[in-house]
C-alpha cells in the first residue's frame, strides 16, 4: 500500500516540514527513532538515531505514546512485540527489508521439526513471525554473544549467511547452519570495490558491516554494527576510513566525527527501502498517526522471549 500523495509534498520548503513535525511531535507526546541508514534530513530529527539494538532499546525504554519509527518494518515490529501499548507509526509501509523475507516461519518451524536439537537464532532482520518460532533474537552488533552462551552445539542461524559465517568463523566450538538469506546491499560491495577506494585513500582504514561477504571482511580494519562504526571511527587513530556499508551511514559519521574523513566504495551502495521515509511521510504519519505497525498478539508473545534475550546486556 503507497502512501497517498499530497499536494504539499512539493510545495513545503524543508525547514516548514521540520517546524510543523517538532510542534506536532510535542502535541502528540510523540519520540522520533530513526535508523543510520536514514535519509540526513530525517535523521536530523530524530530523537534518537542508531542501529537496530539502540531502537529497540530505545522503543523498550522509551514513556511516549507514540513512536515513529524511521526504519523499514521488522524494526517497528520489534519495537511493537517490545511496547504493544504504543501506537507505532511506521511513515511508509513499503519499507521493508528484502533479507527479512527471505526466511518464513513455516520452514523455520518445518526445519525445527526435522531438526530438534537445534537451537534457532534469528537476526533482528526478521518478521515477527519468524522470531516467534526462535530461540533467540541478535543484531549484528551481539551476534557472536548470543550465539556464544546458546545451550547446544547446533545452531542455525538465519536468515543472513554472511552474518552466520562472520559468527562461525569467532564461535568455533558451535557448529553454525546459515541460512540461504542475504542483504542485496551488502552482497553487492565487492572486494574490488574495496581495493579500488584503497588505492584513491591509500591512508584510509576500512570499516565494513558484517552482512558483507567474508572476501569484503578479510580487507576490513573494522567490522562493527552502524553504531559500532563511529565508536571504531572516535578511537581508531586514522584521519580517513573507507565505509563497507550503506551510504547513509556517512551522515552520522560525518556528524560524531567531524574531524576524520568518510569514503563509500567506488560503487555507493544503497538501500532503497531505507530511503522511502521522507519528511513529508513523517508529518503526515504525526498527523494521521498512519500507516500502523501492530504485531498480531498471539505472534507477539511468543516472539518476545527471544527478542528479550537479544537485549540482554554484553556478558551478561
Ligand atoms: P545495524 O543493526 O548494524 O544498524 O544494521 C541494520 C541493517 O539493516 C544493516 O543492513
Ligand atoms: Fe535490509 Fe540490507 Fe536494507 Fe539493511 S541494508 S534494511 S539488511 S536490505
Amino acid at each position: 500500500m503507497r502512501n497517498r500523495e499530497t499536494p504539499y509534498e512539493l510545495l513545503l520548503p524543508e525547514e516548514v516540514l521540520v517546524e510543523r513535525i517538532l510542534a506536532l511531535k510535542e502535541k502528540r507526546n510523540a519520540v522520533i527513532l530513526a535508523h543510520n541508514y536514514q535519509r540526513p534530513e530525517v535523521q536530523d530529527i530524530g530523537d534518537f538515531v542508531g542501529d537496530s539494538l539502540g531502537l529497540a532499546r530505545q522503543a523498550a525504554r522509551t514513556d511516549a505514546e507514540v513512536v515513529v519509527f524511521c526504519g523499514v518494518h521488522f524494526m517497528a515490529e520489534t519495537a511493537s512485540i517490545l511496547c504493544p501499548d504504543r501506537l507505532l507509526p511506521l511513515p511508509d509501509l513499503n519499507a521493508g527489508c528484502p533479507m527479512a523475507d527471505m526466511a518464513e516461519a513455516r520452514e523455520v518451524k518445518r526445519f525445527r521439526e526435522e531438526h530438534p536439537e537445534v537451537t534457532v537464532v534469528s537476526y533482528v532482520n526478521t518478521t515477527a513471525a519468524v522470531k516467534a518460532v526462535s530461540d533467540y533474537c541478535c543484531t549484528s552488533s551481539n551476534a557472536v554473544d548470543v550465539v556464544r552462551r546458546v545451550e547446544g552445539e547446533r545452531v542455525l542461524f538465519l536468515p543472513d549467511r554472511n552474518l552466520a559465517a562472520y559468527v562461525a568463523d569467532r564461535v568455533p566450538e558451535k557448529e553454525i547452519i546459515p541460512w540461504d538469506g542475504f542483504c542485496h546491499v551488502h552482497q553487492g560491495i565487492r572486494r574490488e570495490h574495496i581495493l579500488r577506494a584503497k588505492e584513491l585513500h591509500p591512508e584510509a582504514e576500512v570499516i565494513a558491516h558484517p552482512e558483507c561477504t567474508r572476501e569484503v571482511l578479510e580487507l576490513a580494519d573494522h567490522i562493527r554494527s552502524t553504531s559500532g562504526m563511529v565508536e571504531a571511527a572516535q578511537e581508531s587513530e586514522a584521519r580517513e576510513f573507507i565505509l563497507a556499508t550503506e551510504c547513509g551511514m556517512l551522515h552520522p559519521l560525518r556528524k560524531a566525527v567531524p574531524g576524520k574523513r568518510f569514503f563509500p566504495p567506488v560503487v555507493e551502495p544503497l538501500c532503497p527501502n531505507m530511503k522511502l521515509t521522507t519528511l513529508t511521510k513523517v508529518l503526515q504519519a504525526l498527523e494521521t498517526l498512519q500507516p500502523r505497525v501492530k504485531v498480531p498478539e498471539g505472534i507477539r508473545v511468543r516472539a518476545l522471549k527471544a527478542v528479550e534475550r537479544m537485549l540482554v546486556p554484553h556478558g551478561a
